[in-house]
């Protein structure tokens, strides 16, 4: 493994450990930045305009100008992806309101700070696809501006985190008795044969990997429906999953140690997967 790898930086393709940012960095001052994580397979970015999308989306939402059009992000993450050594990958790029005297009210002409890394592609292991996965639940306490991608993430750290402290691999929330997603993932139940999804309102990030779910149910001819889930609903599945770009669709075989459903995956998980490694390819082909 290199243990120093070429990131992006403000113009620049540089070694990780000579990349540096202002300590002024609003990034780093107030989390006033926004971000998008994109999974590369056999090199292809995949879906690569809808995270370039929910990246326009993020910027407007948080009012600061896209540095670049969808043209010049493209051939950067591509050009970051070939300066990799290995073939799966998972770009992370963000872009922060940039440097300036600390006052919260936005800086006037300041250039936006502009970073890209990419890592190996880690996903769910064998047994977490074949045996399901262990959640933790709690109260989502998070801002209401969940579907904005931002880089202010303490609340989702937080809960993650609790997941981690007792071995789980993510925090399931809900808000008002309702679910939203879990801290790094959206998460989807099964209940009577049916796929149903939270909607994409402002409480959850609405995530590519959600979507592609939607598009590959449709597909496959699985019932979906959107709807909020209440926590009774949820608690009762016969099945829930997590989707994520880095962990495509995972099952859920406990939350707070109670099994969902027969406390692993189900007949739905398993089409589901399934259809999602049948695109993998096409995919990757496409970029
Ligand atoms: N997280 N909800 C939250 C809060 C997330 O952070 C993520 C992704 C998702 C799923 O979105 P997508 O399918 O577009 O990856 C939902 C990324 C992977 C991360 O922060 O590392």
């Amino acid at each position: 493994m290199n243990d120093d790898p070429i990131v992006y930086l403000n113009g620049d393709f540089l070694p990780s450990s000579q990349a540096k940012v202002s300590v002024l960095d609003r990034g780093f001052i107030y989390g006033d930045g926004v971000y998008e994580v994109i999974p590369v397979y056999h090199r292809a970015p995949f879906r690569m305009p809808h995270h370039l999308k929910r990246l326009q989306q993020s910027l407007n939402g948080i009012r600061l100008a896209n540095p670049m059009d969808d043209e010049a992000w493209d051939a950067l993450v591509r050009d970051l992806i070939a300066r990799q050594p290995f073939d799966d990958q998972s770009v992370y790029l963000q872009v922060t309101r940039g440097a300036a005297k600390r006052d919260h009210a936005f800086p006037k002409g300041v250039a936006p700070t502009v970073f890209m890394m990419s890592n190996p592609l880690v996903l769910p292991t064998r047994d977490q696809v074949e045996f399901g996965v262990p959640v933790v639940s709690a109260d989502d306490n998070r801002w209401l501006r969940c579907d904005l991608k931002t880089t202010s993430l303490l609340g989702n750290v937080l809960m993650r985190q609790r997941a981690a402290d007792v071995g789980a691999v993510e925090c399931v929330m809900f808000r008002d008795g309702h679910l939203t997603e879990a801290s790094a993932s959206n998460v989807l139940i099964v209940r009577g044969g049916t796929i149903v999804a939270p909607p994409k309102d402002n409480q959850i990030l609405p995530g590519i990997t959600y979507d592609a779910t939607h598009e590959f149910a449709r597909e496959a001819g699985m019932p979906m429906e959107v709807r909020p889930v209440s926590r009774d609903e949820a608690i009762s599945a016969d099945e829930m999953w997590l989707s994520s770009s880095t962990k495509e669709v995972l099952a859920v075989s406990t939350l707070d140690g109670k099994p969902i459903g027969g406390g692993g995956p189900g007949p739905m998980f398993r089409r589901m997967y399934q259809a999602f490694q049948n695109h993998k390819p096409a995919a990757a082909r496409r970029g």
